[in-house]
């Protein structure tokens, strides 16, 4: 993690061998996986930020056989559990996981060309300044035409909307100031700034909602 966070905040337990289940990606994989199908593209590359403990990945791989998936994390043993996940799987669609600090300005230097890119419960751990990074880098990170895909809990015109998450957003700006929950229209502006266009507002399962933007 980048810096401190509540204990509710990333919740993933060891299971078999170096593989880890987080409850909450177990719930909104088919409603995610689902969402994915409708805006990704059929073919090309895909890199998920981020990817927790690979639980995703391989729903996303196995619905969407067109895409070569790309996980990638910041946590040496959630990118051994994504590992054994897409092992498990069978699945040829899925490459090694990587190590990447998605804040980190400059990554997309080295990693670029890619169709779509998903990133999925982060904004809310990360600072401001953090998440104009990684939108900056991966609107450079996307190929012309390329997608991009976030989703998270969020505020709306600048209010928390349901009890949990006022105080999941309270756990978190406890734990550091810095971080919590952002604005939606704040996500608009900043999807603007880094050049992406066509965006897309979804309404998600548990209050939650999803982005999609296109590089031009
Ligand atoms: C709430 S979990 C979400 C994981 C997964 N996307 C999901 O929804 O199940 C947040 C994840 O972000 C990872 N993470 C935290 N800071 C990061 C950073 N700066 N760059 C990349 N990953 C980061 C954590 O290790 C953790 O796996």
């Amino acid at each position: 993690m980048t810096g401190r966070l509540p204990p509710s905040a990333s919740v993933a337990t060891p299971i078999t061998g170096v593989k880890m289940h987080a409850p909450a990606a177990m719930r909104n994989a088919a409603a995610l996986t689902g969402m994915l199908v409708q805006h990704a593209p059929e073919t090309g590359l895909a890199l998920e930020l981020a990817s927790g403990t690979g639980q995703h990945i391989v729903s996303f791989a196995r619905q969407m056989p067109g895409l070569i998936w790309h996980p990638t994390e910041i946590a040496r043993d959630r990118m051994a559990s994504i590992d054994a996940y897409a092992v498990e799987s069978g699945l040829e669609n899925i490459r090694a996981a990587q190590m990447l600090d998605a804040t980190k300005p400059g990554w997309s230097e080295t990693r670029n060309g890619f169709s779509l890119t998903v990133v999925i419960n982060l904004l809310h751990l990360i600072s401001t300044p953090a998440t104009c990074t990684v939108i900056a880098e991966t609107a450079q990170a996307l190929a012309p035409g390329g997608t991009f895909v976030i989703y998270g809990p969020f505020r709306r015109d600048g209010t928390l909307t349901s009890e949990g998450d006022s105080r999941f957003d309270a756990d978190l700006r406890r734990a550091d100031p810095a971080i919590g929950y952002k604005n939606d229209a704040d996500i608009d502006s900043w999807l603007k700034e880094a050049g992406l266009a066509d965006i897309t507002r979804l309404e998600m399962p548990a209050n939650n909602l999803a982005f999609v933007a296109r590089r031009a």
